[in-house]
């Protein structure tokens, strides 16, 4: 089965073949930064605006590149939600269109589940596994029992971990989006220059909250600055990266005792982080738990696990109608 995925749920315009359900044909994402980044976030009335210019030149780059012809597909995958409503209907849209156009069947795909899967991508794990999803709109911890099977744990009670890293970035005058540019200043830094508080949620084991640190980083930036003598910015990146980090593994590691379950898999751009892999991959070696993570472009949005999905809904026979509406706020 030869499957196009589109994907136009925030900032990111982006088209994919895939074949077999498994086997990348094409990648390409055509990405806003530069548009955005002026303002240290997405614009969504300017989000929109360019996912119409792009879209249809990267679906036909996307099937060039994979060699194949439209009427060659047996079907389309495309994002339905959730997201900024105006990016998620122009790839709708444009999907709609094509699959009357051509008699494609085609399936909307919840953002949420394709990151949850995008590791197949990749490889195959068994099931069931724990998941732990972190990007600039989401962090959600859930038990993946089998696809379209999954058990929500615990969320963000506040910010995502992107949207930290993102606002953190802007505040020390680091560019949009934050979390690479964080990420690599971090490594010549040391991350217990500053002890910044790690947020504890009372109720819920598998919650997280990322607004406290967040404050405690503006306070620290009020009060000295880029930093303390003998502390540099690097130092600051690094510290708070190491909270954030630390906030991310332990309800993650809880939720896999508990339920006693042995494998762990990262998805989402924080995903691409690389002192969360590297730490994590070790708390969870120590305790004989198996890690696996995406390749960075398969944790950021990607067309390539919108594919995957829908090529797993539509295997399992499911078709979309004309009248399926885009779904800002679609859960799980
Ligand atoms: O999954 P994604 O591409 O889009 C959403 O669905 O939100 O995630 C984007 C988020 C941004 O907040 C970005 O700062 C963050 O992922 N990110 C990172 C890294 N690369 C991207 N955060 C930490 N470390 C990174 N290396
Ligand atoms: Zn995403």
């Amino acid at each position: 089965m030869l499957v196009l995925g589109v994907e136009t749920s925030c900032d990111d315009t982006a088209a994919a073949v895939l074949l077999s359900g498994r086997k990348v044909l094409a990648n390409l994402v055509s990405s806003q930064d530069r548009i955005h980044g002026p303002y240290g976030g997405v614009v969504p009335e300017l989000a929109s605006r360019q996912h119409i210019r792009h879209v249809l030149p990267i679906v036909d780059a996307a099937l060039e590149r994979a060699g194949v012809a439209l009427q060659d597909l047996d079907g389309i995958a495309v994002t339905r939600g959730p997201g900024l409503v105006g990016s998620l209907l122009v790839g709708l849209s444009v999907v709609k269109g094509i699959s009357f156009r051509w008699g494609i069947p085609y399936v909307g795909v919840n953002h949420l589940e394709a990151h949850l899967v995008a590791i197949f991508l990749e490889r195959e794990v068994p099931f069931p596994y724990i998941a732990l999803l972190a990007s600039g709109g989401h962090t959600l911890l859930c038990l993946v029992k089998g696809f379209g099977d999954y058990l929500y744990l615990g969320g963000t009670k506040d910010d995502a971990a992107g949207e930290a890293y993102d606002k953190v970035a802007k505040m020390m005058g680091m560019g949009y989006p934050g979390g690479r540019v964080i990420d690599e200043m971090a490594r010549s830094g040391n991350p217990k220059a500053i002890r910044f508080p790690r947020s504890r949620m009372k109720r819920g084991r598998y919650d997280f909250s990322f607004s406290g640190l967040k404050t405690a980083v503006w306070h620290y930036l009020k009060t000295y600055g880029d930093g303390q003598p003998g502390i540099t910015k690097a130092d600051v990146a690094a510290s708070f990266q190491e909270a954030v980090v630390d906030m991310l593994i332990a309800p993650t590691l809880r939720a896999a005792r508990d339920l006693g379950v042995g494998r762990i898999v990262l998805a989402g751009g924080v995903a691409a982080n690389s002192r969360l892999r590297g730490r994590l991959g070790n708390k969870a070696e120590e305790e004989g738990i198996e890690t696996h993570f995406p390749a960075p472009a398969f944790c950021t949005d990607n067309a390539a696990m919108i594919a995957l999905c829908g090529h797993y809904w539509l295997t399992q026979g499911r078709r979309d109608d004309y009248r399926l509406n885009a779904d800002a706020d679609l859960t799980l």
